[in-house]
């Protein structure tokens, strides 16, 4: 089938080398910023049960379908649908699915570039301090030693009031992201993956010792793992779900991007596994890295996202040896944002090489430069444009300036409509047979997560739709 043979002859060069990418994708700011950010807000343990079950539960089986379907039709997001769909005799308009999917990634881009030119700020200041401190013979100091409180607050918005610094940061974030997408599937992705993942764990793991040593852990995880169900409400649940979702980089093209490359050996549903635990292995890791600092400063675990610009900083200022935790703990987050970033460019880069048979490094600087464009509205609403309501009609949004215009479009409205109709596709139109074989999933096993795909995702997804379009129902 000549309309069908993949259009790059591109693929992973081993299973590790996929998984690896694939949980770089997953695992990024969403683990080391929102988890803990949404985790701290809705009170803790409960909380981080209903994101437990829905990863097991919606997540999960959602992941394989993705990947599946990537693989089956072996090409861009939007183009390996219609694949599947040509292959199960229903309608090719289904190519919408891919079409939500990729324009989720592009816009998720834009604001995460933004939030990761931070991420390069706030290292390059830790390096800073901490490079200071080794010439004065201080090395165990605490981060910012002679600032105040209020000063190393004062960071962010002292960066907030800078947009050309704003704008550089996210410029600079997309040109080293586009550099590794550009290089393509093996020299690129995945050498960057093979590089990064490894030394992101190593951090992972040398920080959330040091933290449990030097911090509250027994605080953290009770407050983590000991849960208050009084706490559980119909808007936590919403969050733990759209959080899953996010997090294992659901109904944003980059399973199925990558799942096109993944060799017709490979057994999906164990690696799909792998991806889905690795990913929440992170994210609760992540808490406990941050929670026992947290908690050990005196600082309110609620504080919303400007937990780890603003709470986590001063707790690096009072914590012994807090200046050299500060600046890999930025570096850890940066290596993260990184191997994320390069799947949601890598999504948009291949559909443009596949339908307008672009070179790859064509491809990848023109999606760059318009991430970065959009990118910019983003960063400029800190400041600049911080009166600007863009959906200003759409009541859900009026009072929201452009970066979280463009983050609740994509939270309320494209991820779960991408994952409502992945469910429905995977678990009611696509070939049974087509689809049981991509799994290689037998008996019961196949049963169970079909009935997971056809029936608990479109239910639950449904549901996150509703509430997130129309919060009044929650009460
Ligand atoms: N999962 C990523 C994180 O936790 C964010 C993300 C969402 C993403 N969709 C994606 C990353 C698609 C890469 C591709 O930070």
């Amino acid at each position: 089938m000549a309309g069908t043979a993949p259009v790059t002859n591109e693929g992973w060069s081993s299973r590790t080398a996929f998984v690896l990418a694939a949980v770089g994708a997953a695992v990024g700011l969403g683990n080391l910023w929102r988890f803990p950010t949404l985790a701290g807000e809705n009170g803790g343990a409960a909380f981080v049960l209903v994101y437990i079950a829905c990863v097991i539960f919606i997540g999960l089986p959602l992941v394989l379908s993705e990947v599946l379907i990537g693989r089956a039709g072996r090409k861009d997001a939007v183009e390996s649908v219609v694949v599947v769909a040509e292959k199960s005799n229903v309608s090719p308009r289904w190519a919408t699915l891919g079409w939500v999917e990729l324009l989720a990634a592009f816009l998720i881009m834009t604001t995460y570039s933004v939030v990761a030119g931070w991420v390069i700020y706030y290292a390059y200041n830790f390096g800073g301090d901490l490079l200071a401190n080794l010439f004065a013979g201080n090395i165990f100091s605490g981060a910012f030693a002679s600032d105040t409180p209020d000063q190393i607050q004062a960071r962010m918005p002292n960066l907030f009031a800078q947009p050309g610094l704003m704008i550089a940061l996210h410029a600079l974030f997309i040109v080293l992201t586009v550099g590794v997408v550009a290089r393509g599937v093996q020299a690129g992705i995945e050498k960057a993956a093979m590089i990064l993942m490894p030394a992101f764990f190593i951090l992972l793991v040398a920080i959330t010792i040091y933290s449990g040593l030097t911090g509250d852990f027994s605080k953290a995880s009770s407050f983590l793992f000991t849960p208050d169900f009084s706490k559980l409400s119909a808007s936590v649940i919403n969050d733990a779900l759209g959080q899953a979702l996010f997090s294992m980089s659901l109904g944003s093209a980059a399973l199925m991007t990558y799942g096109a490359y993944v060799s017709s050996e490979t057994k999906l549903a164990p690696t799909a596994t792998m991806i889905a635990f690795a990913d929440t292995g992170v994210a609760l890791i992540a808490g406990l890295m941050i929670f026992p600092i947290v908690f050990a400063a005196g600082l309110d675990p609620a504080s919303g996202p400007t937990l780890m610009f603003q709470s986590l900083p001063i707790a690096f200022h009072d914590m012994p040896g807090g200046s050299i935790v500060g600046f890999f703990f930025f570096v850890l987050v940066f290596f993260a944002a990184l191997t994320s970033s390069i799947s949601l460019v890598e999504a948009p880069t291949a559909w443009l090489i596949n339908s307008k048979g672009w070179s790859r490094l064509q491809s990848a600087i023109v999606m760059g430069l318009t991430i970065f464009l959009v990118g910019v509205l983003g960063a400029l609403s800190f400041n600049v444009l911080s009166d600007v309501r863009p959906l200003a009609f759409w009541s859900l949004m009026e009072d929201q300036d452009i970066f979280n215009s463009l983050d609740g479009l994509v939270g309320k409205l494209l991820l779960p409509i991408a994952a409502f109709l992945t469910a429905i596709f995977v678990g009611w139109k696509a070939d049974r047979k087509l689809i049981e074989a991509e799994t290689g999933l037998e008996g019961g096993m196949f049963i169970f997560w079909r009935f997971l795909v056809s029936w608990v995702g479109p239910i639950a997804v449904g549901l996150i739709l509703i509430f997130g379009l129309f919060p009044s129902l929650l009460g």
